[in-house]
């Protein structure tokens, strides 16, 4: 966002560097939405912007040689101090000004002295804000750093749960295996010793199968945390290669797809979390639901990247498990959500008992398309 102080070192540059007429002023504070006008050094107003004429209720002619003072209600000497010179100092002060319907107006001035080539300030820019739209943007202000607060807090605890997933996958996988293969190996290294050669050699064979259990499981797991074919081949290809698995693993799921978007217009940060969403929710759908049908969909619509997953099955009380601490039951539904919020979706999971669930997220997709040949610009 452009700071005032930004806007108006802009301003005293381009007065610097190009002529400005005082109307031209007016033009380009009101282009920036900043209400503005010019006194002379009695204070009279040669110039002002349409956003400080609209803001006291005036038409741009109507104020064109009024003596500003005239619509002072309050800060009056910081105004005569300033048109005096006495302080040589252009200071911010505040005014209160009315308009013409007796409605006062509580503004913040920052005056720009306007130097005409002779080395004699003759006119002042006042730049106005008005104090109530100040406040509120120091609201809004304060609300959007509680809303980055928040958003960063819902992706550390994204990634916490992703931590205790692989976590729980090297503990319960990799190393039940590996504890398995160390009990194999002293096992045969005993029988070697004792001259039990062929019984030793038997279990060494069996201790290299259980190696490849752990070779593939380490495979999956890293394929698990970021599949390669995301990378190399994207998102939708990724999907379709799940589906083929799940349709082998599931015959008595009937699994239909409805992937109509463009790879183009998956925004790649959001390509990682889609999938495992995807997966999360079919996979609930086939240990719980007892569904005779599962369909994905993704569609770009009216600027929003919509995903489903919705099943036939037995359904269940959804608002039970919203926002329940992540140890006290599965995380998956938990996990779905939170990659949903903190990549700026919309999750929304609806489900009751005995009539099927569905999963969705919305994203609004914020990219800006450059129209080839042309300098237009699309946002979506
Ligand atoms: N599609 C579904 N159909 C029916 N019940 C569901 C469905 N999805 C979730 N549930 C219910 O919600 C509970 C919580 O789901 P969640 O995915 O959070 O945990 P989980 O699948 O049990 O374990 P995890 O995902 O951590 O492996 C499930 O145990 C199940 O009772
Ligand atoms: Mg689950």
């Amino acid at each position: 966002m452009l700071k005032l102080q930004q806007v108006l070192g802009v301003m005293r540059k381009m007065r610097s560097e190009i002529e400005l007429s005082e109307p031209q002023f007016g033009e380009l504070t009101d282009l920036f939405g900043i209400s503005s006008l010019v006194v002379d050094n009695l204070g009279v107003i040669s110039s002002i912007n349409d956003s400080a004429a609209e803001m006291l209720g005036f038409k741009v002619a109507e104020l064109l040689g009024t003596m500003l003072m005239r619509l002072v209600v309050d800060g009056g000497s910081a105004l005569s101090n300033l048109l005096s010179q006495s302080s040589g100092v252009f200071e911010p002060f505040d005014l209160v000004l009315h308009g013409r319907s007796g409605r006062k107006s509580a503004v913040f001035v920052v005056p720009v002295p306007i130097d005409h080539g002779d080395g004699a300030t003759r006119s002042i820019l006042l730049v106005l804000t008005e104090k109530a739209k100040r406040q509120a943007s120091s609201h809004t202000l304060q609300h959007s750093e509680l809303e980055l607060q928040h958003f960063a807090n819902r992706l550390i605890v994204a990634h916490e749960v992703e931590l205790k997933r692989v976590s729980s996958e090297l503990h319960d996988g990799i190393g039940q295996v590996l504890a398995m293969i160390k009990f194999m190996v002293e096992d045969a290294s005993r029988r070697l010793k004792q001259g039990k050669v062929q019984e030793g050699g038997h279990i060494l064979d069996e201790t290299v199968q259980r190696l490849r259990d752990a070779m593939d499981d380490v495979r999956r797991l890293s394929s698990e945390l970021r599949p390669s074919t995301l990378d190399d081949l994207g998102l939708i290809p990724t999907i379709e290669g799940h589906c083929r698995k799940y349709e082998d693993a599931y015959d008595n799921i009937k699994l239909e797809r409805h992937l109509n978007v463009e790879e183009a217009e998956i925004p790649a940060h959001l390509k990682s979390e889609i999938f495992r969403i995807v997966q999360e929710a079919m996979n609930n759908a086939a240990k719980h639901a007892c569904a005779s049908t599962v369909a994905v969909s993704m569609l770009s619509d009216h600027g929003n990247l919509i995903l489903g997953i919705r099943d036939n099955g037995i359904g269940f009380d959804a608002k039970q498990f919203a926002g329940g601490p992540v140890n006290q039951q599965g995380i998956g539904l938990r996990s779905m959500r939170e990659r949903a919020e903190s990549t700026g979706g919309f999750f929304a999971i609806k489900s009751a008992p005995g009539s099927g669930t569905t999963v969705e997220v919305r994203w609004k997709l914020h990219s800006v398309v450059m129209r080839g040949g042309t300098n237009g610009m699309q946002s979506n």
